[in-house]
């Protein structure tokens, strides 16, 4: 793995991680477990978000603060990241949130992009694209193409899971998108589900499938 790429090593994602992959757990538990793991990843990934000086008054006098100087994006992969954004929003809520819809052929596996809601131009100057599982990594790389073709500046890409071909593709076609994830697991089976992993994210989200 290059410095590109940060895997989480925090305790409670690695908990959190081991019940979400879990098959027992239930799709309303699924949710809350996503949305706690995509608020610690996101966590990690804004850690260098830049801030100006001000201060504050309080009850007592003057101190020194910091405020968020950049505006964020968080930009969901439709369906699945759908179930990263809320708490991410919760910790952010001033982000801006642009729906990008991208499915996998289920022969070809090759991403087909159904649904791009974004603004003419961009508005925000950190891009957090949100998707839990980068398998071959052929939607994240559609998607990154996407928001650089709208003029996106910083993009990163905040996960959950990945198989190691979907960390190549996409490390290899966007070396200026760093990644953020909770785990990296060894392989895809021919359906293109990472293995061992957790299964389908949006069926399991969602109750579908
Ligand atoms: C899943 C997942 C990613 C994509 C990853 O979405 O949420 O978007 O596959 O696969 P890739 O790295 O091989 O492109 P899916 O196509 O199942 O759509 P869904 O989220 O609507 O279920």
């Amino acid at each position: 793995m290059t410095p590109q790429v940060h895997i989480s090593t925090h305790p409670l994602v690695q908990h959190k991680m081991t019940l979400l992959r879990d098959q027992r757990t239930d799709p309303k538990k699924f949710r809350e477990l996503l949305r706690e793991i995509a608020v610690l990843i996101a966590y990690e990934a804004t850690a260098d978000l830049a801030v100006e000086e001000m201060t504050v008054m309080t009850p007592l006098g003057q101190a020194a603060g910091r405020r968020l100087q950049e505006r964020v994006g968080l930009v969901p992969i439709l369906r699945a990241g759908l179930g990263m954004v809320e708490g991410i929003w919760n910790m952010m809520p001033n982000a801006e949130v642009w729906h990008i819809g991208i499915l996998r052929d289920e022969r070809t596996l090759e991403p087909v992009e159904y649904y791009s809601r974004l603004p003419v131009s961009p508005t925000v100057d950190v891009c957090l694209m949100l998707d839990p599982m980068l398998a071959t990594g052929g939607s994240a790389v559609a998607a990154v193409d996407t928001l650089k073709r709208w003029g996106a500046g910083r993009i990163k890409f905040v996960g959950v899971i990945a198989a190691t071909e979907g960390v190549q593709r996409l490390t290899r076609a966007h070396p200026d998108v760093p990644l953020y994830l909770a785990a990296v697991d060894r392989r895809l089976n021919e359906t293109g589900l990472i293995v061992p992993g957790l299964g389908d994210a949006g069926d399991r989200l969602f109750g579908t499938g």
